[in-house]
């Protein structure tokens, strides 16, 4: 069973990765790896995260002509990762293919495969005015993940208020991955549509990704436990 809790791993580089994760050792997590790092470090990272025993969400936001990432994602099945994504603007050949992609590449499970709908750091101003899409961010989420569905994908990426309206569009299976995770003493740094995990778990998020306020906390491993209290995971303390 895949853990609730996503920690995007923001960092540059493995060293910054495992310093990070030392705290934790002996614990399977749920864990991010981003372009920053992945661009740095490649395969070879999520290589030795899954020989540790995590489960490793591979957030590329692929986005190109569908035989390309068609073929990207052949790839990417390869090296055994429980998820990745898309971006829903692709369009509902380049998702299909996507997802034929990792059919095709995977060993034994495929990977799931979820579209980034509107970026939780999107605003309407800049959705209508710089790239010119008309109506609310709602709406265009709401199109987006049926796109993502008809094309055969598992879920989307979305912000938690976003979550009851894509479950009413696309059904409770359908899964919502929800960044833009905030604990009420942070700061929202560049995110502008966040709630906290208690709320988004309310609001029917199957996984929330927690990013800075983790990676950035003074105890990484106590914020994580304050988080899984919040998410209603009780975890038996070894004194750490
Ligand atoms: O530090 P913070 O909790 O804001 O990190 C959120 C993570 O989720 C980042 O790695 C960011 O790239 C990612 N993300 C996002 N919004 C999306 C998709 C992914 O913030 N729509």
């Amino acid at each position: 069973m895949l853990q609730p809790i996503i920690i995007a791993l923001d960092f540059e580089s493995k060293e910054n990765v495992q310093a990070f994760l030392t705290p934790f050792e002996g614990e399977q997590l749920f864990l991010k790896v981003g372009m920053e790092l992945f661009y740095q470090e490649g395969p070879e990272l999520i290589r030795i995260l899954k020989e540790q025993g995590h489960a490793i969400f591979l957030d590329l936001k692929l986005h190109d002509i569908p035989n390309t990432v068609h073929k990207a994602m052949a790839g990417l099945a390869k090296l055994d990762v429980d998820l990745v994504n898309v971006h829903a603007m692709g369009g509902i050949e380049m998702m299909e293919r996507a997802v034929q992609g990792l059919e095709e590449g995977s060993r034994s499970h495929r990977p799931k495969c979820i579209a980034v709908t509107q970026l939780t750091s999107s605003s309407k101003k800049m959705m209508n005015e710089e790239i010119l899409i008309p109506g609310s961010i709602e709406h265009s989420v709401s199109n987006l993940a049926e796109n993502a569905q008809s094309a055969g994908l598992d879920g989307v990426v979305c912000s938690p208020l976003e979550v009851p309206l894509i479950k009413e569009d696309c059904g409770s299976d359908f899964l919502s991955v929800t960044p833009g995770i905030r604990l009420l003493s942070d700061e929202k740094n560049d995110q502008t549509r966040v709630t906290t995990p208690g709320k988004a778990k309310e609001l029917g998020s199957d996984h929330i990704v927690v990013g800075r306020t983790i990676t950035r906390s003074n105890n990484p491993v106590r914020t994580y436990r304050n988080i899984q209290n919040e998410w209603g995971i009780t975890y038996e303390t070894t004194g750490r």
